[in-house]
């Protein structure tokens, strides 16, 4: 019988074994696996260890002070965060199509961690260093899917992209590759990780970008994130948020319908809440929120956004509706 304590102790020796004196990066998403897979590799070998967080902008609110702050705080780990914001915006300018949109932000995301490795290499190769070493969350079912060879570098972030290119081959290194989920959420909570990532729901990796339905904007990205951050709370506050797989909040960014509020008519979008129950998002079910959490959030929602003028619910199972809109 393995307790969490041992799996720790053991996997550092072997970290420590593997990557000895030699440097690593790892790329962080904000997510749980990405998350205890680099401070495993921390608590092992320090600062040889440096962390990449990409602000794409299609985060929800706080969870970028999540991992400087928190995650940082907790590990006392080396990060470097890229702002990269202002390109994803760009880069999606006028893009609706929501496999084209995914395309983009995969694409998008992996030049700039591309470039992010590259700086930092130029940065070890002026110490008379070089990083050797790629840190990876994988889980044991993603070895069992993809037929259980050990890979060179390949990145399979959140985003699911391609390979590296020639000149940033790195050794993989993945510390969760015997471990299932609810084992590395135990080893999370073992190495003093903040409850906000360890238990963090599911959220894919193009984020809000594929719950703007419609062009992906600035503004409206900054709307969704409003609406979402009341969601969130308001779940977490009635104590629903381990009862709930998860609960995307869409913004129908193209569609408008007519309200009043006080004196005035208003002319502003809708947000779709998407709460579902689920075992592995194969399948689910859409939850049956009570309806007074329902009421404050629709209340806070139109109250608090003003761009936001209705809040519907979807009550569609998965199949025939999928979990995400797009
Ligand atoms: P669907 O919408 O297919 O979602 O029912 C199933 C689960 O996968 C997540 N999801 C994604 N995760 N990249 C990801 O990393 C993606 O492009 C993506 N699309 C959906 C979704 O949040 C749900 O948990």
């Amino acid at each position: 019988q393995w307790t969490t304590a041992s799996i720790v102790d053991d996997t550092v020796a072997a970290l420590r074994e593997q990557i000895g004196s030699g440097r690593a990066i790892c790329g962080l998403s904000g997510g749980v696996d990405s998350a205890v897979a680099a401070a495993l590799v921390n608590k092992a070998v320090g600062t040889q260890l440096t962390c990449v967080f990409v602000d794409h902008g299609l985060l929800r609110a706080g969870e970028r002070a999540q991992v400087e702050r928190d995650f940082v705080a907790a590990t006392g780990v080396r990060l470097v965060t890229v702002d990269a914001v202002d390109r994803f915006v760009d880069a999606l300018s006028g893009v609706t199509d929501p496999e084209e949109k995914r395309k983009i932000i995969g694409r998008e995301f992996i030049r700039v961690f591309e470039q992010a490795a590259r700086d930092l290499q130029e940065e070890a190769g002026a110490a008379g260093e070089h990083i050797d070493f790629l840190v990876q969350g994988t889980l044991y079912p993603d070895v069992v899917e993809s037929g259980g060879g050990t890979g060179t570098a390949n990145i399979k972030s959140h985003h699911n992209v391609g390979g590296l290119p020639e000149d940033l081959q790195f050794q993989l290194v993945e510390p969760l590759r015997a471990l299932f989920k609810d084992e590395v959420r135990r080893v999370g909570l073992e190495l003093g990780l903040p409850e906000t990532i360890v238990h963090r729901q599911p959220f894919p990796g193009p984020g809000l970008g594929i719950r703007v339905i419609g062009e992906v904007t600035q503004q409206r990205l900054d709307t969704l994130r409003a609406a979402d951050a009341i969601a969130r709370e308001e779940l977490t506050a009635a104590g629903l948020d381990r009862d709930i797989w998860q609960c995307p909040v869409v913004l129908l960014a193209d569609v408008r319908s007519v309200g009043v509020q006080g004196d005035g008519r208003t002319y502003g979008h809708p947000v779709v809440l998407r709460p579902v129950s689920s075992e592995d998002a194969m399948t689910a079910d859409w939850t049956r929120l009570p309806y007074d959490v329902l009421e404050r959030i629709s209340t806070r929602i139109t109250n608090e956004v003003s761009e936001i003028n209705r809040v519907t619910l979807d009550v569609t199972s998965k199949p025939p509706g999928t979990i995400e809109w797009e």
